[in-house]
């Protein structure tokens, strides 16, 4: 697909900006294959009445863009995105009846994996002899859940995880599932968690080898990474359900930051969060209103109260559309 394809429709700076992005970006490893698998995806789940597989297909994206720094990277610019919250939520997603596609940092927090160790991996198991391994007795229960509902979203074909690092490549796979996904209309969601960077190094003006310290302090210039969500609302998904996220380390100013976005890039719900706080609390922003969740318990995830909220926003969407009895 051509990566500006849809763009010459629409008018104004900013497309004008994300075509000179798509333009320049180095092209998306095994495009062709992604574009495949995503549009199978779509397909198998998209019959919504008799025998239904899913509600509806929503893709989660989750973890941190990179800027790479040089052509041939050896550095780059990062954020803290874990990915705990887009993979959690593609757990409920799919609990709640839904196909996910999980548009995920290479690396990041994996559904279905988040209460393994990272670090002390190999501790969970002991040998039993030279062909055997068992996981260790208190771990058991855990890793038993944890494989069972993996194996069964992912043989179900409830998800699909592609995999991405930099920003380049996150917005050529966002472009690939959202003009793919348009084909469902309201039923296709968007729900995107992850910390997109804001700054980049344009590839043609970007150092091709290593950049080498003789040369004293680096003065570098970062271009402005286009937003996509007013494109993904105008002419990539028009009728898609999307939820953006807004983060902000100031309280004073994260509703009235929510609220602009909403309106500005005509978003369905904008879920607010607070770097001190975001594990236990969100606020869901709407144009009725806001709805404040935080965390059940200590054991509990905000996200499966939030999930909970989505899918009755997204079924009183669907019904608005009058797309009820939808099948493609
Ligand atoms: O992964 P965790 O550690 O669990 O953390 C979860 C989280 C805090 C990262 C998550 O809850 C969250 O808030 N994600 C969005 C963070 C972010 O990038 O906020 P933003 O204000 O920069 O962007 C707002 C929205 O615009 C985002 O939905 C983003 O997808 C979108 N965006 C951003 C930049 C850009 N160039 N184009 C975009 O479309």
């Amino acid at each position: 697909m051509d990566a500006t394809e849809g763009l010459e429709i629409s008018q104004g700076e900013s497309f004008i900006d994300v075509k000179s992005f798509f333009e320049s970006a180095p092209p998306l490893k095994n495009s062709d294959s992604i574009t495949q698998k995503v549009k199978e995806f779509i397909y198998q789940n998209s019959q919504f009445s008799g025998n239904a597989k899913s509600v509806g297909v929503v893709c989660v994206t989750s973890g941190g863009t990179t800027v790479p720094l040089e052509q041939r990277c050896v550095r780059y610019i990062d954020n803290f995105s874990s990915g705990h919250r887009g993979a959690a939520s593609t757990e409920y997603f799919v609990k709640s009846g839904y196909a996910v596609i999980f548009v995920h940092r290479r690396g990041s927090c994996q559904p279905y994996c988040r209460y393994l160790p990272e670090d002390s991996f190999l501790e969970f198991f002991e040998v039993l002899n030279d062909s055997e391994i068992q996981v260790c007795h208190p771990h058991a229960t855990v890793v038993k859940k944890a494989i069972k509902e993996y194996h069964s979203a992912v043989n179900g074909g409830f998800l699909l995880k592609l995999p991405f690092t930099t920003i380049f490549e996150y917005l050529q796979i966002i472009q690939v599932v959202a003009t793919s996904l348009s084909c469902l209309g309201p039923r296709g969601m968007f729900y995107l968690a992850a910390a997109v960077s804001d700054f980049y190094v344009p590839w043609e003006s970007m150092a091709k080898h290593k950049i080498q310290s003789a040369a004293g302090p680096l003065d570098m210039r970062l271009t402005q990474v286009p937003k996509m969500l007013r494109i993904l609302r105008t002419d990539w998904a028009p009728s898609a359900f999307c939820v953006s996220f807004k983060l902000e380390t100031d309280s004073e100013i994260l509703l009235q930051k929510a609220e602009s976005a909403l309106r500005k890039y005509q978003m369905h719900v904008v879920v607010a969060n607070e770097l001190a706080t975001y594990k236990r609390e969100v606020i869901a922003v709407t144009l009725d209103g806001k709805i404040s969740i935080r965390k059940q318990s200590e054991d509990a995830d905000v996200e499966d109260q939030l999930i909970k909220l989505l899918v009755e926003k997204h079924n009183n969407y669907i019904e608005c559309c009058g797309m009820g009895e939808i099948i493609t």
